[in-house]
C-alpha cells in the first residue's frame, strides 16, 4: 500500500461507497450525463466518504458529472470547490451548444464551480494553483489518456486524496476498438 494514498479497492464494501439515494434526486436526463447509473452511485459515495474540499474533474462534455458532482456537494451541505477541465469549447455531440452547456442550465450561479474549456489539464494545472482531495477522469476513453492525465495530476492530489478513472477500456467495446485495427472486416 501505498502511504501518500492510503487507500485500496479491497477497503471498500460496495454497499458502504454506493449512494444509491442519489438517483431520487439527479435529473439525469437533463444533466445529459454519460454515466451509468453505477458509475453515479459510485461517484456520489466516493464523494460522501472521502468528503473532499477540492475536487477536480477532466472530461466535461455536457456537463452530466459536473452537474451530478455538484448535486452531491449541495446535497452533504459541503462549500467544496469543482474545478472542470475539458480540451473541446464546445459540446463533442453537437457543437452548437457550449461544453458543459447542461451543468450551467441546471446550477446557473454556482460560485464553487469553474469550468475551463479549449485546454489540456497540464497546460493550466499549475496556475490553478490547488491542491485536491478528488478527481475524477473521464476524457479518452482509450488508453494511454486518462492514465496520462492521472500522471499530471498525482502531485496536485492532498495526501489521502482520491482518484476515479471511468471507462479507461471502452475502446474494447465498441466500433473504434484496437481490435477493429487489429482485425479488418473483410470486404
Ligand atoms: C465521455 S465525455 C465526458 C462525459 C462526462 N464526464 C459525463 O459523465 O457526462 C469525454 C470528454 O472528454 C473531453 N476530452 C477528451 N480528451 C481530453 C483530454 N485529453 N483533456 C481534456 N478533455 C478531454 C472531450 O472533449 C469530451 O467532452
Amino acid at each position: 500500500m501505498n502511504d501518500r494514498f492510503p487507500i485500496t479497492l479491497d477497503m471498500f464494501d460496495p454497499d458502504d461507497i454506493y449512494d444509491s439515494s442519489i438517483l431520487e434526486s439527479f435529473p439525469r436526463e437533463e444533466a445529459s450525463i454519460e454515466l451509468f447509473d453505477e458509475n453515479c452511485m459510485f461517484l456520489a459515495g466516493l464523494i460522501k466518504r472521502s468528503r473532499p474540499r477540492t475536487l477536480l474533474e477532466v472530461g466535461v462534455s455536457a456537463g452530466g458529472s459536473s452537474a451530478l458532482m455538484l448535486h452531491v456537494l449541495e446535497k452533504l451541505g459541503f462549500e467544496s470547490e469543482l474545478v472542470s477541465v475539458d480540451l473541446q469549447d464546445r459540446w463533442f455531440h453537437n457543437p452548437k451548444y457550449p461544453t458543459g452547456w447542461a451543468a450551467k442550465k441546471l446550477h446557473p450561479d454556482k460560485k464553487n464551480w469553474r469550468l475551463y474549456t479549449g485546454k489540456f489539464l497540464p497546460e493550466i494545472i499549475e496556475d490553478l494553483n490547488l491542491e485536491f482531495d478528488f478527481c475524477f477522469l473521464d476524457t479518452a476513453h482509450a488508453v494511454p489518456g486518462e492514465i496520462l492525465d492521472y500522471l499530471v495530476v498525482l502531485p496536485f492530489m492532498r495526501e489521502g486524496g482520491v482518484v476515479a478513472l471511468h471507462d479507461t477500456a471502452l475502446y474494447f467495446f465498441n466500433d473504434h476498438s484496437l481490435q477493429g485495427f487489429c482485425h479488418p472486416a473483410s470486404s
